[in-house]
Protein backbone atom coordinates (compact mmCIF):
# COMPACT_ATOMS: atom_id res chain seq x y z
CA UNK A 1 0.00 0.00 0.00
CA UNK A 2 0.96 3.76 -0.65
CA UNK A 3 0.14 7.18 0.25
CA UNK A 4 -0.62 9.82 -2.75
CA UNK A 5 0.56 13.00 -0.96
CA UNK A 6 -0.81 16.24 -3.04
CA UNK A 7 0.97 19.77 -2.88
CA UNK A 8 0.81 22.81 -4.92
CA UNK A 9 1.63 23.60 -8.31
CA UNK A 10 5.61 22.55 -8.89
CA UNK A 11 6.26 22.59 -5.05
CA UNK A 12 6.40 18.29 -5.44
CA UNK A 13 10.38 18.57 -5.61
CA UNK A 14 10.39 20.63 -2.07
CA UNK A 15 7.75 18.12 -0.81
CA UNK A 16 9.77 15.30 -1.99
CA UNK A 17 13.03 17.28 0.08
CA UNK A 18 10.62 17.59 3.03
CA UNK A 19 9.53 13.77 2.97
CA UNK A 20 13.40 13.03 2.53
CA UNK A 21 14.13 15.09 5.80
CA UNK A 22 11.88 13.15 7.42
CA UNK A 23 12.95 9.91 7.03
CA UNK A 24 10.40 8.86 4.48
CA UNK A 25 11.45 7.32 0.45
CA UNK A 26 8.86 9.43 -1.99
CA UNK A 27 8.58 8.14 -5.36
CA UNK A 28 6.79 8.78 -8.75
CA UNK A 29 7.08 12.96 -8.21
CA UNK A 30 4.56 14.80 -10.75
CA UNK A 31 3.71 18.24 -10.41
CA UNK A 32 0.86 18.18 -7.63
CA UNK A 33 1.69 15.02 -6.34
CA UNK A 34 4.23 12.20 -4.86
CA UNK A 35 3.91 8.89 -3.74
CA UNK A 36 5.34 7.07 -0.65
CA UNK A 37 5.20 3.83 1.35
CA UNK A 38 2.86 4.16 4.00
CA UNK A 39 2.75 2.48 7.90
CA UNK A 40 0.27 3.80 10.23
CA UNK A 41 2.43 6.38 11.78
CA UNK A 42 3.42 7.99 8.33
CA UNK A 43 0.02 9.11 8.16
CA UNK A 44 -0.30 10.48 11.09
CA UNK A 45 3.53 12.08 11.06
CA UNK A 46 3.20 13.59 7.63
CA UNK A 47 -0.20 15.07 7.95
CA UNK A 48 1.22 16.67 11.48
CA UNK A 49 4.38 18.00 10.35
CA UNK A 50 4.83 18.75 6.35
CA UNK A 51 4.62 22.37 5.75
CA UNK A 52 4.10 21.65 1.95
CA UNK A 53 1.40 19.37 1.12
CA UNK A 54 -2.01 19.72 0.72
CA UNK A 55 -3.78 16.54 1.19
CA UNK A 56 -2.57 12.86 2.12
CA UNK A 57 -4.17 10.13 0.49
CA UNK A 58 -4.44 6.79 1.25
CA UNK A 59 -4.35 4.32 -1.60
CA UNK A 60 -7.08 1.59 -0.72
CA UNK A 61 -6.40 -0.64 -4.04
CA UNK A 62 -6.23 -0.71 -7.67
CA UNK A 63 -7.69 -2.42 -10.73
CA UNK A 64 -8.29 -2.96 -14.27
CA UNK A 65 -11.60 -1.85 -15.02
CA UNK A 66 -13.63 -1.14 -18.13
CA UNK A 67 -17.30 -0.99 -17.21
CA UNK A 68 -19.22 0.60 -14.24
CA UNK A 69 -20.72 -2.95 -13.47
CA UNK A 70 -17.40 -3.79 -12.45
CA UNK A 71 -16.43 -0.18 -11.26
CA UNK A 72 -19.59 -1.01 -8.61
CA UNK A 73 -18.91 -4.56 -7.61
CA UNK A 74 -15.00 -3.52 -7.09
CA UNK A 75 -16.03 -0.47 -4.94
CA UNK A 76 -18.72 -2.75 -3.03
CA UNK A 77 -15.78 -5.36 -2.26
CA UNK A 78 -13.37 -2.75 -0.39
CA UNK A 79 -12.88 -2.25 3.38
CA UNK A 80 -14.74 0.72 4.20
CA UNK A 81 -16.44 -0.41 7.03
CA UNK A 82 -13.41 -0.08 8.42
CA UNK A 83 -12.63 3.84 8.14
CA UNK A 84 -16.13 5.04 8.16
CA UNK A 85 -18.43 6.51 10.73
CA UNK A 86 -22.00 5.94 10.89
CA UNK A 87 -23.37 8.71 8.76
CA UNK A 88 -20.60 10.69 7.35
CA UNK A 89 -20.87 12.78 4.42
CA UNK A 90 -19.53 10.71 1.19
CA UNK A 91 -17.58 13.49 -0.91
CA UNK A 92 -16.41 11.33 -4.10
CA UNK A 93 -14.14 13.33 -6.53
CA UNK A 94 -12.56 11.60 -10.01
CA UNK A 95 -10.45 12.62 -12.53
CA UNK A 96 -10.11 9.90 -15.96
CA UNK A 97 -7.99 9.86 -18.43
CA UNK A 98 -7.98 7.85 -21.97
CA UNK A 99 -9.99 5.25 -20.34
CA UNK A 100 -12.96 4.07 -21.16
CA UNK A 101 -15.14 4.91 -18.23
CA UNK A 102 -14.38 8.23 -18.91
CA UNK A 103 -17.91 10.71 -17.28
CA UNK A 104 -16.41 11.84 -14.20
CA UNK A 105 -19.90 12.25 -12.71
CA UNK A 106 -21.33 8.91 -13.41
CA UNK A 107 -18.05 7.68 -11.82
CA UNK A 108 -18.72 9.83 -9.04
CA UNK A 109 -22.69 8.63 -8.32
CA UNK A 110 -21.66 4.78 -9.04
CA UNK A 111 -18.72 5.42 -6.30
CA UNK A 112 -20.93 6.84 -3.88
CA UNK A 113 -23.48 4.31 -4.20
CA UNK A 114 -21.17 1.34 -4.11
CA UNK A 115 -19.98 3.43 -0.99
CA UNK A 116 -23.20 3.45 0.73
CA UNK A 117 -24.43 -0.29 -0.35
CA UNK A 118 -20.68 -1.87 1.27
CA UNK A 119 -21.72 -0.12 4.78
CA UNK A 120 -24.98 -0.47 5.22
CA UNK A 121 -25.21 -4.14 4.05
CA UNK A 122 -27.37 -2.91 1.29
CA UNK A 123 -30.15 -1.99 3.90
CA UNK A 124 -30.89 1.31 2.23
CA UNK A 125 -33.38 2.65 4.80
CA UNK A 126 -30.16 2.83 7.26
CA UNK A 127 -28.70 5.68 5.39
CA UNK A 128 -29.06 9.39 5.94
CA UNK A 129 -25.85 11.92 6.46
CA UNK A 130 -25.46 13.56 9.49
CA UNK A 131 -24.26 17.08 8.21
CA UNK A 132 -22.45 16.98 12.17
CA UNK A 133 -19.94 14.99 11.15
CA UNK A 134 -16.78 15.45 9.06
CA UNK A 135 -16.82 14.63 5.24
CA UNK A 136 -15.47 10.91 4.17
CA UNK A 137 -13.09 11.69 0.70
CA UNK A 138 -12.48 9.77 -1.79
CA UNK A 139 -10.48 10.37 -4.54
CA UNK A 140 -11.16 7.97 -8.26
CA UNK A 141 -8.02 7.90 -10.29
CA UNK A 142 -8.81 6.07 -13.32
CA UNK A 143 -5.79 5.92 -16.34
CA UNK A 144 -5.72 3.79 -19.21
CA UNK A 145 -8.74 1.84 -17.60
CA UNK A 146 -6.54 1.36 -14.53
CA UNK A 147 -8.55 2.09 -11.63
CA UNK A 148 -7.24 3.22 -7.93
CA UNK A 149 -9.09 4.72 -5.14
CA UNK A 150 -7.45 6.68 -2.74
CA UNK A 151 -9.00 7.92 1.07
CA UNK A 152 -8.30 11.37 2.11
CA UNK A 153 -6.59 10.82 6.05
CA UNK A 154 -6.14 15.16 6.16
CA UNK A 155 -9.76 16.40 6.30
CA UNK A 156 -9.41 19.63 4.82
CA UNK A 157 -6.39 20.99 2.96
CA UNK A 158 -3.65 21.09 5.34
CA UNK A 159 -2.65 24.64 4.37
CA UNK A 160 -5.58 25.63 6.58
CA UNK A 161 -3.62 25.48 9.71
CA UNK A 162 -5.42 25.65 12.94
CA UNK A 163 -3.73 28.87 14.23
CA UNK A 164 -6.17 30.71 11.39
CA UNK A 165 -9.12 30.82 13.10
CA UNK A 166 -10.21 34.53 11.41
CA UNK A 167 -8.21 35.25 8.03
CA UNK A 168 -7.95 38.67 6.47
CA UNK A 169 -8.05 39.58 2.67
CA UNK A 170 -4.86 39.03 0.07
CA UNK A 171 -3.01 36.63 2.10
CA UNK A 172 -0.32 34.32 0.89
CA UNK A 173 -1.77 30.88 0.74
CA UNK A 174 0.43 29.50 4.12
CA UNK A 175 1.98 26.07 2.14
CA UNK A 176 3.44 28.50 -0.36
CA UNK A 177 4.43 31.14 1.94
CA UNK A 178 6.40 28.19 3.95
CA UNK A 179 7.73 27.01 0.64
CA UNK A 180 9.44 30.53 -0.25
CA UNK A 181 11.29 30.48 3.42
CA UNK A 182 12.52 26.84 3.05
CA UNK A 183 13.62 28.15 -0.13
CA UNK A 184 15.43 31.40 0.97
CA UNK A 185 16.16 31.34 4.38
CA UNK A 186 19.66 29.68 4.89
CA UNK A 187 19.75 30.47 8.44
CA UNK A 188 16.37 29.80 10.02
CA UNK A 189 17.19 31.28 12.97
CA UNK A 190 18.38 34.31 12.06
CA UNK A 191 16.26 37.86 12.05
CA UNK A 192 13.95 37.68 9.34
CA UNK A 193 11.25 40.33 7.89
CA UNK A 194 8.29 40.85 5.82
CA UNK A 195 7.68 44.72 4.97
CA UNK A 196 4.27 44.25 3.98
CA UNK A 197 2.87 41.24 6.18
CA UNK A 198 -0.87 42.42 6.14
CA UNK A 199 -2.38 39.19 8.23
CA UNK A 200 1.30 38.26 9.06
CA UNK A 201 1.35 34.95 7.24
CA UNK A 202 5.12 35.19 5.72
CA UNK A 203 6.04 35.72 9.50
CA UNK A 204 3.78 33.63 11.42
CA UNK A 205 5.23 30.59 8.90
CA UNK A 206 8.74 31.71 9.81
CA UNK A 207 8.49 31.39 13.33
CA UNK A 208 6.94 28.67 12.97
CA UNK A 209 9.74 27.16 11.30
CA UNK A 210 12.36 28.94 13.18
CA UNK A 211 10.94 27.10 16.46
CA UNK A 212 10.47 23.72 14.71
CA UNK A 213 6.79 24.11 15.89
CA UNK A 214 4.92 21.57 13.55
CA UNK A 215 1.50 23.31 10.99
CA UNK A 216 -0.52 20.59 11.98
CA UNK A 217 0.49 20.22 15.80
CA UNK A 218 -3.33 21.24 16.87
CA UNK A 219 -5.30 20.45 13.69
CA UNK A 220 -7.97 18.06 13.25
CA UNK A 221 -7.24 15.19 10.53
CA UNK A 222 -9.51 12.84 8.74
CA UNK A 223 -7.97 9.75 10.29
CA UNK A 224 -8.74 10.79 13.33
CA UNK A 225 -12.66 9.65 12.57
CA UNK A 226 -11.31 6.43 11.36
CA UNK A 227 -12.49 3.35 13.33
CA UNK A 228 -8.92 2.32 13.32
CA UNK A 229 -7.58 5.10 14.81
CA UNK A 230 -5.32 4.79 17.27
CA UNK A 231 -5.09 7.46 19.85
CA UNK A 232 -1.91 6.50 21.50
CA UNK A 233 0.22 6.28 18.53
CA UNK A 234 -1.25 10.00 17.46
CA UNK A 235 -0.62 11.22 21.13
CA UNK A 236 2.91 9.88 21.28
CA UNK A 237 4.05 11.71 18.10
CA UNK A 238 2.35 14.83 19.08
CA UNK A 239 4.47 14.84 22.41
CA UNK A 240 8.04 14.09 20.58
CA UNK A 241 7.10 16.95 18.11
CA UNK A 242 6.48 18.95 21.49
CA UNK A 243 9.65 17.71 22.92
CA UNK A 244 11.58 19.23 19.90
CA UNK A 245 9.94 23.04 19.48
CA UNK A 246 12.97 25.55 20.47
CA UNK A 247 11.99 27.36 23.66
CA UNK A 248 14.96 29.66 23.18
CA UNK A 249 15.01 32.08 21.11
CA UNK A 250 18.14 34.18 19.08
CA UNK A 251 16.82 35.81 16.59
CA UNK A 252 13.32 38.32 15.43
CA UNK A 253 10.61 38.23 13.02
CA UNK A 254 9.63 41.63 11.67
CA UNK A 255 6.44 42.45 10.09
CA UNK A 256 5.74 46.09 8.79
CA UNK A 257 2.57 47.32 7.42
CA UNK A 258 1.41 50.46 6.15
CA UNK A 259 -2.53 49.59 6.73
CA UNK A 260 -3.09 47.53 9.90
CA UNK A 261 -7.11 46.77 10.15
CA UNK A 262 -6.75 43.71 10.30
CA UNK A 263 -4.00 43.67 13.15
CA UNK A 264 -6.68 42.25 15.69
CA UNK A 265 -6.76 38.86 13.89
CA UNK A 266 -3.10 38.89 13.08
CA UNK A 267 -2.61 39.40 16.74
CA UNK A 268 -4.69 36.23 17.47
CA UNK A 269 -3.45 34.10 14.65
CA UNK A 270 0.06 34.72 16.40
CA UNK A 271 -1.02 33.61 19.49
CA UNK A 272 -2.65 30.70 18.27
CA UNK A 273 0.32 29.41 16.17
CA UNK A 274 2.30 30.09 19.71
CA UNK A 275 4.82 32.53 17.89
CA UNK A 276 3.34 36.00 19.56
CA UNK A 277 6.44 36.07 21.73
CA UNK A 278 9.06 36.32 17.99
CA UNK A 279 7.17 38.68 15.65
CA UNK A 280 7.47 42.40 16.54
CA UNK A 281 4.86 44.42 14.09
CA UNK A 282 5.25 48.15 13.43
CA UNK A 283 2.99 50.04 10.99
CA UNK A 284 5.27 51.46 8.75
CA UNK A 285 6.01 53.03 4.92
CA UNK A 286 7.87 50.76 3.08
CA UNK A 287 9.08 54.22 1.63
CA UNK A 288 10.65 55.34 4.39
CA UNK A 289 13.46 52.72 4.40
CA UNK A 290 16.46 53.79 2.95
CA UNK A 291 18.04 50.81 3.34
CA UNK A 292 17.76 46.73 4.18
CA UNK A 293 19.77 44.68 5.82
CA UNK A 294 18.09 41.66 7.53
CA UNK A 295 16.82 38.88 5.35
CA UNK A 296 13.73 40.20 3.90
CA UNK A 297 11.07 38.09 2.45
CA UNK A 298 7.61 39.72 0.83
CA UNK A 299 4.54 39.55 -1.10
CA UNK A 300 4.11 43.33 -1.93
CA UNK A 301 0.64 44.12 -3.28
CA UNK A 302 0.20 42.65 -6.95
CA UNK A 303 -2.53 45.40 -7.73
CA UNK A 304 -5.21 42.01 -8.55
CA UNK A 305 -7.03 42.14 -5.08
CA UNK A 306 -6.03 45.32 -3.00
CA UNK A 307 -6.12 48.36 -5.28
CA UNK A 308 -4.92 51.96 -4.83
CA UNK A 309 -1.48 51.34 -4.51
CA UNK A 310 1.39 52.74 -7.05
CA UNK A 311 3.05 49.51 -7.91
CA UNK A 312 5.30 51.00 -10.19
CA UNK A 313 7.11 53.50 -7.32
CA UNK A 314 6.86 50.43 -4.87
CA UNK A 315 8.72 48.10 -7.32
CA UNK A 316 11.36 50.45 -7.89
CA UNK A 317 12.04 51.11 -4.64
CA UNK A 318 12.54 47.61 -3.96
CA UNK A 319 14.81 47.67 -7.04
CA UNK A 320 16.39 50.47 -5.38
CA UNK A 321 17.09 48.69 -2.15
CA UNK A 322 18.17 45.54 -3.92
CA UNK A 323 20.58 47.55 -5.74
CA UNK A 324 22.67 46.96 -2.51
CA UNK A 325 25.69 44.78 -3.94
CA UNK A 326 25.58 43.05 -0.24
CA UNK A 327 22.28 42.19 -0.13
CA UNK A 328 20.54 39.07 -1.21
CA UNK A 329 16.31 39.32 -1.02
CA UNK A 330 13.13 37.40 -1.78
CA UNK A 331 9.91 38.57 -3.14
CA UNK A 332 6.71 37.21 -5.12
CA UNK A 333 4.46 38.53 -7.39
CA UNK A 334 2.03 38.63 -10.23
CA UNK A 335 2.98 42.59 -11.17
CA UNK A 336 4.03 42.23 -14.58
CA UNK A 337 4.67 46.09 -15.02
CA UNK A 338 8.25 45.00 -12.67
CA UNK A 339 10.29 43.52 -15.62
CA UNK A 340 10.04 46.77 -17.20
CA UNK A 341 11.23 48.78 -13.84
CA UNK A 342 14.24 46.77 -13.15
CA UNK A 343 17.84 47.63 -12.92
CA UNK A 344 19.20 44.47 -10.92
CA UNK A 345 19.88 40.90 -11.92
CA UNK A 346 17.12 38.64 -10.70
CA UNK A 347 16.80 34.78 -10.76
CA UNK A 348 13.35 34.11 -11.59
CA UNK A 349 10.98 31.07 -11.02
CA UNK A 350 7.32 30.76 -11.81
CA UNK A 351 4.82 29.60 -8.83
CA UNK A 352 1.35 29.90 -8.60
CA UNK A 353 -0.21 31.78 -5.44
CA UNK A 354 -3.82 30.66 -5.15
CA UNK A 355 -4.81 30.66 -8.74
CA UNK A 356 -2.36 33.89 -9.09
CA UNK A 357 0.48 32.88 -11.61
CA UNK A 358 3.53 34.55 -10.05
CA UNK A 359 7.19 34.99 -10.29
CA UNK A 360 9.62 34.70 -6.91
CA UNK A 361 12.67 36.84 -7.87
CA UNK A 362 15.49 36.17 -6.24
CA UNK A 363 17.98 38.89 -5.98
CA UNK A 364 21.70 37.49 -4.94
CA UNK A 365 24.80 39.28 -3.56
CA UNK A 366 27.18 40.78 -6.12
CA UNK A 367 30.04 41.78 -4.41
C1 LIG B 1 -0.47 41.33 -0.98
S1 LIG B 1 -0.65 42.09 0.57
C2 LIG B 1 0.37 41.12 1.60
C3 LIG B 1 -0.36 39.88 2.05
C4 LIG B 1 0.40 39.10 3.11
N1 LIG B 1 1.54 38.41 2.56
C5 LIG B 1 -0.55 38.09 3.75
O1 LIG B 1 -0.43 36.87 3.55
O2 LIG B 1 -1.46 38.51 4.46
C6 LIG B 1 0.23 43.59 0.33
C7 LIG B 1 0.31 44.52 1.54
O3 LIG B 1 1.17 45.62 1.21
C8 LIG B 1 0.76 46.72 2.03
N2 LIG B 1 1.35 47.99 1.50
C9 LIG B 1 1.04 48.65 0.37
N3 LIG B 1 1.83 49.76 0.24
C10 LIG B 1 2.65 49.78 1.32
C11 LIG B 1 3.70 50.66 1.75
N4 LIG B 1 4.04 51.73 1.05
N5 LIG B 1 4.37 50.35 2.88
C12 LIG B 1 4.05 49.24 3.61
N6 LIG B 1 3.04 48.39 3.26
C13 LIG B 1 2.35 48.65 2.13
C14 LIG B 1 -0.76 46.67 1.96
O4 LIG B 1 -1.33 47.35 3.07
C15 LIG B 1 -1.00 45.14 1.97
O5 LIG B 1 -1.26 44.73 3.29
Amino acid sequence: MKLLITCPFWLSSILSSELKFLWYKPYDTFQTWIFCDWDVSSVYSINIKSRIANKVYLSLWQASIDTFDTLFDFVNWLPFAKYIQAWQKISVTASSKNSKLSSTPSIQSIVTKSIIKNITNADWSQWYENPQQSEFEIYVFIQDDLCQIFLNTSWNSLHQRWYRTQTAEAPIKENVAAWLILLSWRKFRSNFYDPFCWSWTMCIEAAMIAKNIPPGINRKFAFQSFLDFDPSLFNKIKEDCNAKIFKDKKYQIFGWDIDSPTIDIAIQNAKNAWVYDTIKFETKDFFSLSELSWHMLSNPPYGKRLQDFDLNQIYSHIDKLFSNPDLTGWFITSYEGFATIIQNHYKNRLIFNWSDKCIFYTKQYSS
